[in-house]
């Protein structure tokens, strides 16, 4: 087998079992928005619907599904199981963090950058009525230089916000020397990893995140409505996040209405009854991603990455960020005039593109062949260059 052109996995037992592939009709290369269903993912949404169709309630299993969903989570990021909160979305997830975080001291500053996906900068910003105020840590030509957090960070930061991707573009900045820089002015340091998750190893504990969340629809293979969050084990009793509900209780089925008994775990995050169906579908996706293996993942997008810039380069498509693919997501984006009208003229060409600002993103995933890649090069092409 050549090395250079296949993973190392069975890449084409994957793409049977993901029917929008083995179907040959359309491409996926918008993972960096939504991946497509596989077998297993369906299967486990029609395991939780046979489930309340037979049962009529079976809320001991249901639990299990979500605890079983962390669980995965956790394995993924190299963190335990109790180190998990559920959301239904990150902005949700955010705003619980923001909500523990008190203002009203001598840290008011929250270090926010502007590759940060605009949802999580909205819910800083409206943690400046509780007294806070965000600084941003800019972007400059596509990327976030480390230097540009140095004069940010101070003893008066209560936490720097950073993404481990950025959305737009696919840059990705290194996390470890930013939870350094953050921890010895005394700050926390929240990361959202949304872009990089199921294509990049993490391992939380190496990289010292106070907080790292992703939802589970892009490379993990989910669907929407269902988010984690990890808290760092050092820092969760010192937290008590206002956004809450029963389920951040020490135990839920004991609470009572007078009494808010803090979790000792990261699940005094969690809040309200939880996206059930949802963990179904989260965990099956997950755990596509950790049977196969991180690593290989991220050794094949590094090659397909390469393709994508040099296949565009050569067709002659303007890049936007950086052409480096270790310093790269598995999203490679284009710059085009209209990239939603771009993104629908290259679906009635048989790809899936995700058009975001001024870009156009390319994100395949661990079952895409060079093959893929270069239909879609020459559908974009094709479409961008017509006289
Ligand atoms: C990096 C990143 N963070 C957050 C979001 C949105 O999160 P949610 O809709 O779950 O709040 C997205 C895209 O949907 C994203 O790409």
């Amino acid at each position: 087998m050549n090395t250079a052109l296949h993973p190392d996995y069975d890449l084409l037992e994957w793409r049977r079992r993901i029917p929008l592939v083995a179907g040959g009709t359309l491409i996926p290369m918008n993972n960096c928005s939504q991946a497509p269903q596989a077998d297993v993912t369906r299967a486990a949404a029609e395991q939780y619907l046979e489930s309340w169709n037979t049962s009529g309630m079976d809320w001991d299993a249901w639990l299990e599904q979500v605890q079983g969903a962390k669980a995965e989570f956790a394995k993924l990021i190299g963190a335990g199981t109790e180190e998990i909160a559920v959301f239904s979305s990150v902005s949700e997830a955010t705003s619980a963090v923001a909500s523990a975080i008190d203002f009203g001291g001598a840290r008011r500053t929250v270090v926010v950058t502007e590759a940060e996906f605009p949802t999580v900068g909205h819910v800083w910003l409206a943690q400046e009525r509780r007294g806070a105020c965000v600084a941003w840590a800019p972007v400059a030509d596509g990327r976030i230089a480390p230097a540009a957090y140095e004069p940010l960070i101070d003893t008066g930061t209560a936490i720097v916000s950073a993404c481990h991707g950025y959305y737009l573009n696919g840059f990705t900045q290194e996390l470890a020397p930013l939870a350094e820089m953050a921890h010895a002015r005394g700050a926390l340091l929240y990361v959202d990893a949304y872009q990089t998750l199921g294509t990049w190893p993490v391992d939380v504990k190496a990289l010292g995140v106070d907080f790292l969340v992703s939802g589970n629809l892009k490379y993990l293979m989910g669907i929407p409505g269902i988010a984690f969050l990890y808290v760092r084990p050092e820092v969760v009793a010192r937290l008590e996040p206002t956004v809450t509900g029963w389920f951040g209780r020490a135990n839920p089925f004991t609470a009572t209405v007078k009494e808010l008994d803090w979790s000792p775990t990261a699940s005094r995050f969690d809040a309200g009854t939880p996206p059930v169906m949802n963990a179904y579908v989260a965990r099956a996706g997950m755990q596509i991603i950790n049977s196969i293996g991180v690593a290989k993942i991220r050794a094949w997008h590094e090659r397909l990455a390469r393709r994508l810039i040099e296949g565009g380069r050569s067709r002659g498509l303007v890049l936007h960020g950086t052409d480096d693919v270790r310093r790269k997501t598995a999203s490679t984006a284009f710059v085009v005039a209209d990239a939603h009208g771009v993104e629908a003229a290259m679906r009635t060409r048989g790809v899936i593109a995700s058009a975001r600002g001024p870009v156009l993103r390319l994100a395949p995933h661990f079952y895409s062949t060079m093959d893929d890649v270069d239909t879609a090069l020459d559908a974009l092409a094709a479409v961008t260059q017509r006289a």
